[in-house]
């Protein structure tokens, strides 16, 4: 499986808090089923800012160690870029953000909240650019809680879906893995991803049997490996049509219509 969401760089964000803590995330990984993962640190304006060199830097270190532990994994390098305009003022290249800083996938978050009008233009730009945009977990996005065929529209405007594997098990709430669900049942989530920020997170494997209940295995094995495998090689990614969601009426809804 490959795995392009994770924090497993030490130091450089919210994520692992030692190398040490690291290879605890790797080898969990590695045990799971995982052997390609993106190392994605948070680029956050006025919150966590490192640079592209100290990313690189972090990386190299870790790199290191996987060797010398012989661990059986192939580390790329990434951001999960808060997707605003002040990004830029930290990282012009904007190469250097995406996802094995081929140019091609840029993995953005927006404010869990509403997401701001400003999010359709910069995706605008990114596309003209020839970038693909993939909106990590947004299954965890309120506007998406509310209103699950927003991801719909962000997938007509060119970009992937991102889920993550503990929303899918129901760490987040019962909301975020109801939504989860609905995004995968309606062919509107594209890739699972593990977004580990500790030794304690839930490695990528763990939620492959809760996928393949939902999808099936076919599609399961798509969302863990086919589809993040072209992302890390930058070819196209395959993507079906996705389905609106219409949600059931409830009784309540039914007696207000009726009044
Ligand atoms: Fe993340």
């Amino acid at each position: 499986m490959v795995d392009i969401h994770s924090h497993i760089l030490p130091l450089l964000d919210d994520g692992s808090r030692a190398l040490e803590e690291s290879i605890v995330m790797l080898q969990k990984s590695i045990a799971s089923g995982v052997d390609a993962i993106v190392a994605t640190p948070h680029l956050y304006p006025g919150r966590y800012v490192a640079s592209t060199l100290d990313r690189d830097q972090v990386l190299s270190e870790l790199l290191d160690e996987v060797h010398q532990q012989q661990l059986h994994i192939e580390i790329f390098p990434g951001r999960e870029c808060f997707f605003a305009p002040e990004m830029y003022d930290y990282e012009k290249d904007i190469g250097k953000l995406t996802i094995t800083d081929n140019g091609k996938y840029l993995l953005i978050e927006s404010p869990l909240g509403e997401i701001p009008q400003y999010v359709d233009q910069m995706i605008f730009d990114l596309q003209i650019r020839g970038v693909t945009p993939v909106i990590a977990h947004a299954e965890r996005y309120h506007d998406v809680i509310e209103n699950p065929n927003l991801a719909h529209k962000y997938i007509q405007m060119g970009c992937l879906i991102q889920i993550n594997v503990g929303s899918l098990l129901g760490e987040s709430g019962s909301d975020i893995q109801r939504t989860a669900k609905i995004l995968l049942e309606h062919r509107m989530g594209h890739i699972v991803a593990s977004d580990i920020h500790t030794h304690m997170s839930t490695p990528l494997g763990k939620g492959f049997e809760t996928l393949t209940e939902i999808v099936g295995e076919e599609e399961g094995l798509r969302l863990v490996e086919e589809r993040p495998r072209s992302v890390i090689k930058n070819l196209p990614v395959q993507c079906p049509d996705p389905l609106e969601y219409r949600p059931k009426k409830s009784f309540r809804n039914l007696w207000g219509l009726l009044q």
